[in-house]
């Protein structure tokens, strides 16, 4: 297939499938790059619920600027990898300070923005200014490894270059870089999915190399995960009136860095990545176990024991730790796990 011909065809198929999602709807390269670096580690379904409140709170650059840290996290909280919301920040300082508050247009000076790789640069850039600048995602990688049949595994040196080579040659040079870069993407999310794809349903099924060869379903091949790693916590849920007890993490912790959490417990294995700090021996007794909750962060499989307890007479509680108020949990920057535990307890 000629590339002009499958332009076309893929053109024509975004055209008449997109989904009408907000973030479609703007020019605005500040909402553009919020959506894009929510979108990166969440479900299109999820993002519909944070986008506009993020905005809605943080409305342009300088206000994202201007905000207090520990804000940016609470808007952010339950997506999950927090450095992102911590980069996110310090890149709209960055812009503030540099570029009078303007978004850049210079593919340079956005990659020199923190947080901000090869993918966000162009994305924004194409989506926003309409440049011709190719990028690669998870979905596009896909649509390509099986189009063009790539063997090599996901990830690799040598796969990385060949996708970006192949998205530089394939940008239109008459039509909007920002919908053709969207229509590859959402190719991949609708129709050239990773399990059970629509070949039948595919524009492009004719031309696909990985279906001429009944190959689909083996390509893309996948980059070497990690083995899942099984974890126990425990997790206490203390309260006072209608307030819980919630502990910060160490701001230097290596995950969740800051973050509230409930009082926790790694039973096993003893990671300490899940445990905020040593709590003062006799501080607490727990007491029945109300249920478990079962939660996953990157490669951990995390099985918790929610438990109630009560606080030791005359505790004198180290600073680290705070009541949560009722209806208070938007205001304040918990973990994903303590927001799904205190849905669970309530
Ligand atoms: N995934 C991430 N960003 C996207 C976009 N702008 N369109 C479709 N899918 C996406």
């Amino acid at each position: 297939m000629s590339h002009a011909a499958l332009r076309k065809s893929l053109l024509a198929w975004y055209r008449a499938n997109r989904r009408d999602l907000p973030w479609r709807r703007t020019r605005d390269p500040y909402g553009i790059w919020i959506s894009e670096a929510m979108l990166q580690q969440t479900r299109v379904e999820t993002v519909l619920d944070y986008w506009p409140k993020f905005l809605q709170r943080f409305p342009n650059i300088a206000g994202l600027a201007a905000a207090r840290e520990e804000d940016v996290l609470a808007a952010w909280s339950g997506l999950g990898y927090y450095r992102r919301a911590r980069s996110l920040r310090e890149a709209a300082r960055a812009i503030v300070e540099k570029h009078g508050g303007e978004f850049p247009r210079e593919r340079e000076s956005v990659l020199d923005l923190p947080g901000i790789g090869p993918y966000t640069a162009g994305a924004v850039l194409s989506i926003a200014f309409d440049q011709r600048e190719p990028l690669i995602d998870g979905n596009v990688a896909r649509v390509f490894s099986r189009l063009f049949a790539i063997d090599d595994c996901l990830g690799t040196p040598k796969s990385e270059r060949r996708l970006w080579d192949l998205a530089r040659e394939l940008l239109p040079r008459s039509q909007s870089p920002g919908d053709w870069n969207q229509a590859l993407m959402e190719f991949g999310a609708l129709v050239c999915t990773p399990r059970a794809p629509r070949c039948e349903e595919c524009v492009l099924a004719t031309h696909c190399a990985a279906r001429i060869a009944g190959r689909v379903t083996e390509l893309p091949r996948p980059k070497a995960r990690p083995a899942v790693l099984d974890v126990e916590l425990e997790v206490l849920i203390v309260r006072r009136g209608g307030s819980w007890l919630i502990e910060q993490r160490p701001e230097d912790a290596a995950r969740m860095a800051g973050l509230w959490e409930l009082p926790t417990r790694e039973i096993g294995p003893a990671t300490g990545l899940f445990r905020a700090r040593w709590q003062p021996a006799g501080l607490f007794t727990p007491g029945r176990e109300v249920g478990r909750v079962r939660h996953s962060i990157t490669r951990h499989r995390i099985d918790v024991s929610v438990r109630e307890a009560t606080l030791a007479k005359r505790a004198r509680l180290p600073a680290h730790f705070a009541w949560l108020r009722p209806r208070a949990e938007s205001q304040l920057a918990l973990t994903g796990m303590a927001r799904k535990v205190l849905a669970f307890a309530n």
